[in-house]
């Protein structure tokens, strides 16, 4: 009822936004971004950095269709090998996959800072910001800029580690038959080998380098890379409390990777003491807070929302680590403190990470006497939440895993943080031996999106840079486009100087649509973040995939597809207006048939004062008499009902009091 009242409203919205041919804009989710950056400083004369130890060759098998992939090619811009698209013989490992895992790996290189190496592959990246941290004394070069720009964040960087480390180690066997463990060594290595200088001491953690401000109106190469870029760092006095927690996340999954898998023993160690020392110090360091707190710069593009979520990451990765129950209880501790009655409906991000926590104690705890049937049950429940899009997600048109709140600033992303979450749950089960049917659904899910980001979509796109010609071609990254002014940014140069392979870009909006626009960062920006758990989606494919990407069967050009007013498209809107008039009719239709009697009495009564009106009239004109009183008679002896009653006369309805306001505080919190 309340729907057929409201259609007409929304046909007469509808048609005013067609009128008024309201301009097709992106979904819009209101949220800060990390964006392009500022102005040039000379190179400076580069101390020596530590170079990136490369791991010895790993003694996994070089797939024979992909070696030239996967060495260090000479190539400018990068790859020389042609696109394949329209790929029809399967082969194992899928040759498709295994270049998806060299490139998103190769991604991270295109976003190194500092010092480059002699194997560095992305050779139209240059050395860069090699007096960071001067300012502050101390040696911050080298590791990653964020996204499109110049900043570094220790954010979004750590998050970006521990994901990486976390699918390395779940999904090494990918690694190892795509032969990339020794650029996933490579990968991490670069970044932990800078988290190592940003901690020089028990006291304090470097936390972010470079202005937002200043950043952000700067668009041009890394040769003019804007001063000043301060260092910013949280310490025993001014606490970051998620940002530590986070960081020893990062180390302690990365000790994990190097211990078990890469066999560096001694790096394992160096990272485990650095874990140690900054879990401790978000435990410790008073009072505890948010990050931007102590650091107010950080506030313009990863401002944290609460620091309890990476309390329990942190003690829940010192668990894996070391088996400590110590840490177990930890994690618990701070779950129950977040989230005490209900488990988590918030999708996985950069800021969010409870969901994680729960997969990872469940694999963590798995044969131990440390709460396994509760983690796992928290698990179930988030992948519950996940798998079957409950609120506030939903699955867009296309089947694009979409949250409220979240994905409009990185769509893409959201979808694949979720489909890691389900993977890594599913492989953990599976080697556990757990419920065949929900290891199903999680996969089926997981890989639903995967299928969605490699171009199963509306748009027949594959959300990744450089794999088909469908990709997008204009990623909103600075140094790739070869821009030179942010007034430009959409028009100079036409066509971008270099492609950022394997970059994820932000990916479409809730209508699943995609406009391929530079400036446009939240469709087309590039960040570590994006594609930490693509990282781990892709080693997964390349060890479990009997089949090539969706892009490998899609022709080139993107489809016309219907364009969308104010998130609705033109048939939508046609259909609701003749929706409209058709619910308009049938409405008075019923209320004519309901009020049938009255209506035909009424008639009926109108018909007969008419006939007595000529009457009287003929009477009058006959000279019979006529008067008030005898018309009132004559009126009166047809025996009319009485009119229905207006609305307004029918029987005031009451409405029912509103309850207590301490019963809606009771409702609330309990709906929490
Ligand atoms: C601790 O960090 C705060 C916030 O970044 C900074 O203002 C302060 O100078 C730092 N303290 C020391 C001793 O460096
Ligand atoms: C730093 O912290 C680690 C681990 O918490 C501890 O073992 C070490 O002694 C500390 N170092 C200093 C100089 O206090
Ligand atoms: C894909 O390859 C098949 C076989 O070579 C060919 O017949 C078909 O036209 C190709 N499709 C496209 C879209 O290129």
């Amino acid at each position: 009822m309340k729907l057929l009242s409201r259609s007409p409203l929304w046909a007469a919205g509808a048609l005013v936004a067609l009128l008024s041919t309201t301009p097709y804009t992106a979904a819009q989710d209101p949220s800060p971004s990390p964006s392009p950056p500022s102005q040039p400083s000379p190179p400076a004369v580069p101390p020596p950095v530590a170079a990136t130890t490369v791991a010895p060759p790993s003694s996994s098998p070089t797939p024979s269709t992909s070696q030239s992939w996967s060495q260090p090619l000479p190539i400018n811009p990068t790859f020389s090998d042609p696109l394949r698209e329209n790929l029809t013989s399967p082969s194992f490992p899928d040759p498709e996959y295994v270049r998806l895992l060299d490139y998103t790996l190769l991604f991270y290189e295109a976003q190194r800072s500092g010092k480059l190496p002699a194997n560095q592959r992305v050779q139209w990246r240059k050395d860069s910001a090699l007096d960071d941290g001067k300012d502050s004394g101390i040696d911050l070069s080298g590791g990653y800029y964020d996204a499109g720009d110049y900043l570094k964040f220790i954010f979004p960087l750590t998050f970006a580690m521990t994901q990486t480390c976390w699918g390395g180690v779940e999904f090494w066997d990918g690694y190892q038959l795509a032969g990339q463990t020794t650029y996933l060594d490579q990968m991490v290595r670069w970044g932990m080998d800078w988290l190592i200088k940003a901690h020089p001491n028990n006291n304090t953690l470097w936390v972010q380098v470079g202005l937002g401000d200043v950043d952000n109106d700067y668009w041009g190469p890394d040769s003019g890379i804007p001063k000043p870029r301060p260092s910013f760092q949280v310490n025993t006095t001014s606490p970051g409390t998620d940002v530590t927690a986070d960081a020893a996340a990062a180390f302690a999954a990365c000790s994990i990777l190097y211990r078990d898998k890469l066999n560096d023993a001694t790096y394992a160690s160096t990272l485990q003491t650095h874990a140690d020392s900054l879990f401790q110090m978000s435990e410790t360091a008073l009072p505890q807070q948010v990050y931007q707190v102590a650091v107010p710069a950080a506030s313009c593009c990863y401002a944290s929302s609460g620091f309890t979520d990476e309390l329990a990451w942190g003690a829940a990765w010192m668990y894996k680590l070391t088996k400590n129950s110590v840490y177990a209880q930890k994690a618990l501790k701070y779950i129950n403190s977040l989230n005490a009655q209900s488990v988590q409906t918030n999708p996985v991000t950069w800021d969010d990470k409870t969901g994680l926590v729960y997969v990872l104690m469940a694999g963590a705890t798995a044969g131990t006497s440390d709460g396994n049937a509760q983690w796992q049950s928290l698990a179930e429940q988030f992948a519950t939440f996940t798998h079957t899009a409950a609120k506030p997600c939903m699955l867009t048109k296309g089947g694009l895993y979409y949250c409220a709140g979240n994905s409009g600033d990185d769509s893409a992303v959201v979808a694949a943080s979720a489909a890691f979450s389900l993977h890594l749950l599913a492989n953990q089960m599976s080697t556990a031996g757990g419920d065949a049917t929900k290891i199903d659904a999680y996969r089926t899910f997981a890989n639903g999106q995967i299928d969605y980001l490699l171009g199963n979509n509306p748009e027949k796109t594959p959300y990744v840079v450089g794999v088909h010609s469908n990709s997008p071609i204009n990623p909103h990254s600075a140094p790739a486009s070869g821009g030179n002014s942010a007034d430009t940014l959409d028009t100079f140069p036409e066509k971008e100087a270099y492609t950022i392979y394997g970059a994820l870009v932000g990916g479409p909006d809730k209508n699943d649509r995609f406009l391929d626009i530079r400036s446009d960062w939240r469709q087309n920006e590039v960040a570590l973040d994006y594609n930490a758990p693509f990282n781990g989606l892709m080693a997964y494919q390349v060890m479990t995939s009997k089949t090539s990407p969706a892009y490998a069967v899609i022709p080139p050009g993107r489809p016309d597809l219907p364009p969308i007013l104010n998130g609705m498209a033109v048939w939508q809107i046609i259909l609701i207006v003749i929706g409209s008039i058709f619910v308009t009719i049938a409405i008075g239709a019923v209320i004519c048939y309901r009020k049938r009697h009255q209506i035909r009495a009424w008639a009926a009564a109108r018909k007969m004062n008419k006939h007595n009106k000529v009457k009287t009239h003929t009477l009058k004109n006959l000279g019979g008499p006529v008067n008030r009183r005898n018309q009132d008679h004559i009126v009166s002896s047809l025996d009319i009902p009485p009119p229905p009653p207006m609305r307004g006369q029918q029987r005031p309805v009451l409405p029912a009091p509103l309850p207590p306001r301490e019963d809606l505080v009771l409702l609330e919190n309990a709906r929490r």
